[in-house]
């Protein structure tokens, strides 16, 4: 039990076999000569940067992407000195000079930041390491095909002060078929904007582009870096990522070779017996219909636990799966124990994860509570203690 558990009422637990297992099978699938970047923006997508990242470079793991400056402090506090980190997103021009003290590259997606950055750069006498984004398709940030030329003069005529580390987009939604014709699209121009680099001279370290669905389904989008975020932590972008991925030829599996990294426990705090016609909980949403047993755990809609869950989802207490009845709290959740007679006060709950032969995913979570594994994830508290097991 950790030692916090008293006080926050669960726990997550991440699993470093799982983990192992991911990167293993994810760094196979893009070969040896692309790079594998852990993308831990959102709080390591819901898994903790302070846990996560030692624990990914355990796994052999030396290059990580924040979304923001603020992630990336809170990586480089915990990293080793050796790895590597990428801010993809926001970071203010006054933040330049920290990044460059600590070795983060930055992506740029305009005039402002590229000038900001040769200035700085100019200033400090280091060299600053950015990633330039293309705009191919998403509309999002990056510069468009006619601005490239302007960034490549720029970039040229700065070369002593710029470390060109990367020449990047990113696709508007690769997890789903029906985005395929603007995935091929955005493929067709990133490709224009490759050949335009190298033909003007200027061959950043790494052209990358795919994140995990782009990486899993079109395997021509892989390059020399891929940015991994869900699939490390062992879920597939989509169903039908998954699908396609299980039944191709190429990477068929029968055994999912992804592994959730991630378990939610707690425990149950009290037992009630309920008699036929009492409601349970706030209002009158649950009644009992027979004699019944019910387990109270302090878990809530404060902790991420959806509200869409009342009367609908399910947790594991001793390898059974129990029913949620009533409405979902602020901060507790009661199920119904009625049919597991040893089920007692101090017993472990899985919230997600495996427990026995049974298993809550996020995925069939986020059905139920009608969000995204994405989503669903992010939410997890912050403050939740994050435990590394074997
Ligand atoms: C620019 C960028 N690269 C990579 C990723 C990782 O995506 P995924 O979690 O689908 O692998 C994201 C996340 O949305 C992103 O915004």
């Amino acid at each position: 039990m950790p030692q916090h558990e008293r006080t926050s009422g669960s726990w997550i637990e991440l699993s470093t076999s799982a983990l192992k297992r991911n990167i293993s099978y994810l760094s196979k699938r893009i070969g040896a000569d692309s790079t594998f970047v852990s993308v831990i923006k959102g709080n390591a997508y819901g898994h903790g940067i302070e846990d996560y990242v030692p624990l990914a470079e355990r796994c052999g793991v030396r290059s990580f992407a924040t979304s923001d400056a603020a992630e990336a402090e809170r990586a480089c506090r915990v990293k080793r000195p050796d790895t590597k980190l990428m801010i993809m997103n926001m970071i203010d021009n006054a933040d330049l000079g920290w990044a460059l003290e600590e070795g983060i590259g930055w992506y740029v997606f305009d005039f402002d930041r590229l000038q900001a950055s040769i200035d700085i750069a100019r200033r400090t006498g280091r060299k600053a390491e950015i990633h330039i984004e293309a705009e191919t398709g998403f509309n999002r940030t990056g510069f468009r095909a006619p601005e490239m030329s302007r960034v490549i003069d720029l970039c040229r005529r700065n070369m002593d002060v710029l470390d060109l580390i990367g020449v990047c987009t990113h696709f508007a939604g690769a997890e789903s078929i029906a985005n395929f014709y603007r995935i091929q699209q955005q493929r067709a121009v990133f490709q224009r904007v490759r050949e335009q680099w190298i033909t003007e001279g200027l061959r950043p370290r790494y052209f990358h582009a795919a994140s995990s669905a782009a990486a899993l389904t079109y395997p021509d989008t892989v390059m020399d870096l891929v940015r991994y975020g869900i699939a490390q932590y062992g879920f597939w972008p989509s169903n039908e990522t998954r699908i396609y991925n299980m039944l191709n030829s190429d990477t068929q599996f029968t055994k999912d070779p992804l592994t959730q990294v991630l378990t939610w426990k707690s425990r149950v705090i009290a037992t009630q017996q309920v008699q036929t016609g009492e409601y349970v909980g706030y209002g009158t949403s649950f009644m009992a219909q027979h004699p019944m047993t019910i387990a109270v755990i302090p878990v809530g809609y404060y902790h991420g636990y959806s509200r869409n869950l009342s009367n609908l989802g399910h947790v594991l207490i001793r390898g059974h799966k129990a029913p949620v009845i009533g409405m979902v709290n602020m901060n507790i959740i009661t199920v119904d124990i009625t049919g597991i007679p040893t089920a007692a006060t101090g017993n472990e709950v899985v919230l997600i994860g495996r427990q026995g032969r049974h298993r809550i995913t996020v995925s069939s979570f986020s059905d139920l509570a009608n969000s995204v594994n994405y989503e669903m994830l992010i939410r997890l508290p912050f403050e939740l203690p994050r435990v590394i097991v074997p």
